[in-house]
């Protein structure tokens, strides 16, 4: 029988609530199919900190690198508002983004027939929407120097620095090319071309490696234009390919498409290294506790796991059909429910989910 190590980062806030549901759902995989998962837990984010006074320690870090995949609930917390930048929770995340070498980011923005009447748009725009968005996620803004506060001309000044290497871009956008060769072969690379000259290399780069997929519609969409599509006609779009900060951005605006972040899962992909798992939401410290946040961005993670870094194509759709047989069936949690809804807990939702794939 395989065996897969997956480092289990559930994080703070209910970043534990929700890995307990996709652990739960994966044990129903394991049961149903011929496969075992071996989930090693370690510390992430404030929780880290809080012992070990940084948000991202050794032993977590190598216990990833040496997994076959991680998967992550969330990190952050008000408690940690105040630490200096550099052992804030969120370092951790960029820090493992960087060491796991996890530069392409999918993104998912899928709008369920079972759900469409609590997406914020109108039924009629929202159904049918099915993007993914790649999202560079080891450069740019993000991690470009030189960054700083520094006192200049007298005063403040506050600056960091937009920027990619060639190699950068091509190597993100061969997965965005062949992400769209396996979906409906239209891919739309979003960037400010107009203004930045770091855009202007990311468009000229995009446009040589597209002459390797003749088959894939290639468009060129600037950054506020795109932020208006997305609301006005989001089903244009298949595949959108875009750098770290603008993939961050977008990524939270097309998730309000399917009507909530508790639903939206993510993939982080390396070339070389374990990939990474998790909800694209935070860690909703104000909820810790309460048993009522949506586990299914986080299941569904787990599903993506299994299609990505273990090549479970079938087992995966068995998740997704299995979540989508949940909703069909009426249980939601608060996020989901429309006034008036009976709703259900993180671990009923979890349950149910898990009595569906054992089901049939
Ligand atoms: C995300 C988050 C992170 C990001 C934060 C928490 C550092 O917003 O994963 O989108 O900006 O990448
Ligand atoms: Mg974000």
């Amino acid at each position: 029988m395989k065996t897969y190590n997956i480092a289990l980062l559930a994080g703070d806030g209910t970043g534990k609530e929700v890995t307990d549901e996709a652990v739960k759902v994966l044990k129903a995989i394991e049961q149903k199919y011929k496969v075992e998962f071996n989930f090693e837990p370690a510390l992430i984010g404030g929780c880290a900190y809080d012992k070990y006074k940084t948000p991202l320690p050794d032993t977590t870090l190598n216990l990833a690198k040496s997994s076959d995949a991680v998967l992550l609930g969330a990190v952050g917390g008000w408690e940690y508002d105040k630490l200096p930048p550099e052992v804030r929770p969120e370092r951790a995340l960029l820090g493992i983004r960087k060491e796991l070498n996890l530069f392409a980011n999918l993104r998912p923005a899928v709008v369920y027939p079972e759900l469409t009447s609590i997406s914020p748009l109108k039924e009629d725009i929202a159904a049918g929407t099915d993007i993914m968005i790649i999202r560079e996620l080891t450069g740019d803004v993000y991690f470009g120097t030189p960054k700083g506060i520094e006192l200049k001309n007298g005063e403040k000044y506050g600056f960091n620095n937009m920027c990619y290497y060639e190699s950068e871009i091509k190597r993100i956008a061969h997965i965005a090319f062949k992400t769209a060769m396996q979906r409906n072969k239209k891919l739309c690379s979003v960037d400010k071309a107009n203004v930045l000259d770091v855009s202007r290399l990311w468009r000229e780069t995009v446009a040589q490696v597209a002459k390797e997929y003749p088959q894939v519609e290639l468009t060129n969409m600037y950054v506020d234009n795109a932020a208006m599509q997305i609301i006005r006609a989001p089903k244009q779009f298949d595949v959108i390919l875009t750098g770290n900060i603008f993939g961050d951005i977008l990524s939270d605006e097309a998730s309000m498409l399917a009507g909530s972040l508790g639903l939206l899962p993510s993939a982080s992909l390396s070339d070389t290294k374990p990939a990474m798992y998790e909800p694209i939401h935070g860690s909703a410290p104000d909820l810790k506790g309460l048993n009522i946040v949506n586990p299914i961005a986080t299941i569904l993670s787990a599903a993506m796991m299994l299609k990505y870094s273990f090549n479970m194509n079938n087992e995966h759709d068995d998740i997704v059909k299995s979540v989508r047989k949940a909703l069909k069936d009426g249980f939601r949690t608060k996020d989901i429910a429309l006034q008036g809804m009976e709703t259900v807990s993180t671990s009923k939702m979890g349950d149910v989910i898990y009595n569906n794939i054992l089901a049939d």
